[in-house]
């Protein structure tokens, strides 16, 4: 009884120097992260001169080949390269998605460095699909976006050798930064067209219709409790029907 006090003392110690040591690997990290943002603009520096200068200007001022990149914004500039949009095979291409030819950590450096050229554009969205509506989703989609992608999101051509894509590869960031940036000859939207709540819909009902066709599958993993359910009353009558014979036979 006498001893318990005392034995505290060892974890006492132990999280003393847990704290220490924490904070020993704590103080590298927070110095390293602030390196990171300079090498990182200079990565981005040099792999904007190797793919994208010859179009755009060293300094994003632009060229015959390509527009200025002046104000465009973070959400641009990810969209584009998140997608694979860029860099662009050959001026005058519409520019589609493909695989990134980038890391997400060369995209980040990029994005910084075009930030340096000008500040203002579209800053990243925020979205948050679960907070959205199906039934607005779907609403705001039908009149904002159906006509151009069709309604079931499968894409269509809108003239002029343009095509609006089948919505079906959009992660749900790159939906919502296609609709704040209006990607070439797509409209942008601010938050007067379509608000944040409305924003959030949006993304929701496409992520849902992906999973459209698996609707026969919703329906039958609902039957899995339903078979728990049954189990449980066969199971249940069957113990009941033994304890009722074994207490009869008893007599
Ligand atoms: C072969 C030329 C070419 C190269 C290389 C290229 N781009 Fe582009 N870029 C274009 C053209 C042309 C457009 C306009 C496309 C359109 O809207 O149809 C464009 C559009 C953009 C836009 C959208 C601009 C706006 O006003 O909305 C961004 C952002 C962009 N490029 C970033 C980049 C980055 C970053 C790189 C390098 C990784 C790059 N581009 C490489 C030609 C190029
Ligand atoms: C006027 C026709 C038009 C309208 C309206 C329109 N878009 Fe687009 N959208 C396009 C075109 C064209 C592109 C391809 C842009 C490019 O050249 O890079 C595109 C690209 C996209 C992409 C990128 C797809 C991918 O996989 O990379 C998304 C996501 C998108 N649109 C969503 C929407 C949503 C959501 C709406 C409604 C709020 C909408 N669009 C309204 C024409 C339109």
């Amino acid at each position: 009884m006498r001893r318990r006090p005392r034995s505290l003392l060892p974890w006492v110690f132990v999280a003393i120097v847990g704290a220490g040591v924490a904070q020993a690997l704590f103080a590298p990290i927070s110095s390293s992260a602030q390196e990171a943002s300079s090498s990182q603009l200079a990565e981005g520096r040099r792999l904007f001169e190797q793919s994208c200068a010859s179009c755009h200007g060293p300094l994003g001022e632009g060229t015959t080949n390509g527009p200025t990149l002046a104000n465009v914004g973070p959400a641009n500039v990810d969209f584009m390269l998140s997608t694979g949009r860029m860099p662009l095979a050959q001026p005058g291409l519409q520019p589609q998605r493909q695989t990134p030819i980038f890391t997400a950590e060369q995209i980040r450096a990029i994005v910084s460095f075009v930030d340096t050229f000008g500040s203002g554009g579209t800053e990243m969205p925020t979205i948050d699909p679960q907070a959205g509506s199906l039934d607005l989703g779907q609403q705001t989609y039908e009149a904002n976006c159906a006509a151009c992608h069709g309604s079931a999101g499968s894409g269509d051509s809108i003239g002029g050798n343009q095509i609006a894509p089948a919505l079906d590869q959009a992660t749900a960031l790159q939906i919502a930064q296609a609709i704040r940036v209006g990607p070439g000859p797509m409209p942008r939207f601010g938050t007067t067209a379509i608000d944040q709540h409305e924003l959030d819909s949006v993304v929701r009902f496409l992520l849902y219709l992906r999973e459209a066709p698996n609707h026969g599958g919703l329906g039958l993993t609902r039957i899995g409790p339903v078979a728990e359910g049954f189990v449980g009353v066969v199971v249940g009558l069957g113990l009941l029907l033994l304890v009722i014979r074994y207490t009869g036979t008893r007599e």
